[in-house]
């Protein structure tokens, strides 16, 4: 979900729904804002995404307020309606609470509550909230007051932005786990989930940490643990600015990050090759020694950050020869991995808020392993809570569906595996120095790519009215086909699977039928050429039973051309980098699929861009 909080002397209304425009890549079930005028509090909520409050705030305007708060929901407790939708109120209706996160006792507090005459009128966690903080208000008179006592009794994971009618210039947040970030104004100050809500007002930010409630006034914010007690946040400069985060005349932000690719992944790359073609992460504050006991790379990681540990892996092991396991993170610490000292667990999250990733790797902390996070978001809980960070740099990504992320964070998993291979000089040698050099070339192959993708386009809309796309790859382009399904669930909302190309005999080639489009990433011939003599054949193999194959190749792959039925062409790139470039036609696929299906591109059914909730 995301929250935003104002106060200043800007219409609370205008900058709140601003900033919710901002943030509603976090969830768009419903939305909510309320303001504070003369007094009383005034909301409004509604079902459905961030127009359709628009639309009720048009009929029925809310009186101008200078303090306020909003919210854009992913619905967890309860179903996306108007009643559900934050912010919630008490039954006086003198406070008012938005909520990002799940209250795990909130059914016990709920009973303790009715027992005590409120009345609920939602399904939420969230609303129970607001009646614990009208009850401790009235017995303090001091809203920060009384968030640090409700948010002490409170289980689970919570972000919380609240105000009273009694205190009219004040906001207060709480946090713990999901994030909130502050941004300081002059005689203004605001609240989010992301800078992104109050880029356009100001760059300087703190940073809460957790189990911190911070009180927002006009000429300042005072910030204290739950327990009261004085609390020094970090602070921040948001080194992007408000054009980054536009679409700058693409007609999406996913068609807009695709074209980023190339730039996203020279920047991930910049400064951490040195001239002799030796890599310098400084950052990774992990000990070269620490790194030489290391005896095991396990990673974790969700959704599209997954499939990129799951080439991780290939990298890793080939260079340095330590075994590798890439799990979900969602899976990871109920199954009681084994994990020591010498475990390197390395934690993929393009937000750094995945709250699965985050207890993943909490988990791994306490067996006694070091986590090195691969971020884009500067100062994320993941990052921090972490040992060492490795950024990516592809700046903001607004579209849910993951693109220029997920081939930067490839960028960091090989730099990762090379760096470890420099560390303990195993396999360190020609090979990972020719690497090294045809990764910094890699930006301009994926330009390349993107040069040529109106024929990619032209074939997704003639696939517009099917219900099935398979995908097949081998070795790392088994992954890249577990990423190119994905896109297009995620997108397209078309049943669309992965497979092993070598295991498809086993079982799912029964699916194969006449005109099944079938997707299928092809190693390059050079080097591995088992590897793509066991792929042609079969493509073969579907071919024979009726399916209509439309194949990734390199550019000069003569082999392939009998049997592909549609030929999408990738630069000569060796195999184990070949995710990088042959990603992209994959994401042009699906984005282009979504569109003629008349989808949100941006902002897909039921998904949102981080998921705060395990
Ligand atoms: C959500 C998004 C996915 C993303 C996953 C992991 O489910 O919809 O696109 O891959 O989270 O996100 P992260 O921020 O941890 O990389």
């Amino acid at each position: 979900c995301g929250i935003v909080g104002y106060v200043g002397s800007q219409s609370a209304l205008d900058v709140v729904m601003a900033g919710l425009k901002r943030l509603e890549y976090r969830g768009y079930d419903s939305a909510g804002v309320a303001v504070l005028a003369d007094g009383q509090l005034a909301a409004a909520k509604k079902a459905g995404k961030l127009v359709n409050l628009e639309k009720e705030l048009a009929e029925r305007p809310l009186p101008a307020g200078w303090t306020g708060i909003g919210h854009t929901r992913w619905a967890t407790h309860g179903a996306p309606t108007d009643a559900n939708a934050h912010p919630h109120l008490d039954n006086a209706g003198r406070v008012a609470v938005v909520h990002n996160g799940i209250i795990e006792n909130f059914a016990e507090l709920r009973g303790e509550l009715t027992e005590r005459g409120h009345e609920l009128a939602s399904e939420t966690d969230t609303e129970v909230v607001a009646h614990l903080l009208a009850e401790e208000f009235s017995a303090t008179a001091d809203l920060a007051e009384a968030m640090r006592l409700v948010c002490r009794r409170l289980k689970g994971a919570f972000t919380l932005v609240a105000m009273h009618a009694d205190e009219p210039d004040v906001v207060v947040g709480a946090r713990r786990n999901s994030p909130l970030v502050v941004g300081i104004g002059d005689g203004e100050a605001f609240l989010a989930s992301d800078v992104a809500a109050f880029i356009a007002h100001t760059r300087s930010a703190l940073e809460l940490g957790q189990d911190q409630v911070v009180e927002l006034r006009r000429d300042g914010v005072t910030v204290t643990g739950f327990d009261g007690r004085p609390a020094e946040p970090r602070a921040f400069s948001v080194d992007w600015d408000a054009a980054a985060a536009e679409k700058g005349g693409y007609a999406s932000f996913m068609l807009k990050e695709i074209a980023e690719q190339p730039k996203a992944v020279s920047d991930t790359l910049l400064g951490r090759i040195d001239a002799e073609g030796d890599l310098t992460l400084d950052e990774v504050r992990i000990s070269a020694s620490e790194l030489r006991e290391m005896d095991k790379v396990v990673i974790v990681a969700c959704g599209t950050a997954f499939h990129a540990g799951l080439i991780a892996k290939y990298a890793i092991e080939h260079f340095t020869r330590i075994p590798c396991e890439v799990e979900l993170a969602s899976e990871f610490r109920y199954r009681d991995p084994i994990l020591d000292a010498q475990t390197l667990v390395v934690a993929i999250s393009q937000s750094g808020e995945t709250m699965d990733t985050l207890m993943a790797l909490r988990h791994a902390r306490e067996q006694g392993s070091k986590v090195l996070a691969i971020c884009n978001t500067n100062g994320a809980t993941i990052p921090r809570e972490s040992d060492a960070v490795l950024y990516t740099h592809a700046g903001p990504e607004v579209a849910v569906a993951s693109t220029k992320a997920f081939l930067t964070q490839l960028v960091a998993c090989y730099l990762v595996a090379l760096y470890l291979a420099q560390v303990r000089g195993t396999k360190w040698g020609d090979e990972v120095r020719a690497v090294v050099r045809d990764l910094a070339q890699i930006g301009g192959a994926v330009e390349r790519v993107l040069d040529t993708m109106e024929p990619v386009r032209e074939l997704a809309r003639s696939l517009a009215d099917r219900n099935t796309v398979l995908f097949l790859g081998r070795h790392v382009g088994y992954p890249v086909a577990l990423e190119g399904a994905l896109k297009l669930k995620e997108l397209a909302y078309m049943h669309a699977e992965g497979f092993a190309a070598g295991e498809l005999k086993h079982g799912p080639i029964a699916l194969i039928e006449e005109g099944l489009p079938v997707v299928v990433v092809v190693p390059s011939p050079r080097g591995r050429s088992l590897l793509h003599d066991k792929i042609v054949s079969n493509i073969q193999e579907i071919r024979a039973r009726g399916a209509r194959t439309i194949v990734i190749a390199e550019e000069g792959d003569e082999a392939v051309v009998p049997y592909a039925d549609h030929l999408i062409r990738i630069p000569p790139t060796p195999t184990l980098l070949q995710p990088l470039v042959a990603t992209v036609p994959l994401q042009v696929f699906a984005c282009e699929l979504a569109t003629v299906r008349g989808n949100a591109v941006d902002q897909p059914r039921n998904l949102a861009k981080s998921v705060t909730v395990e």
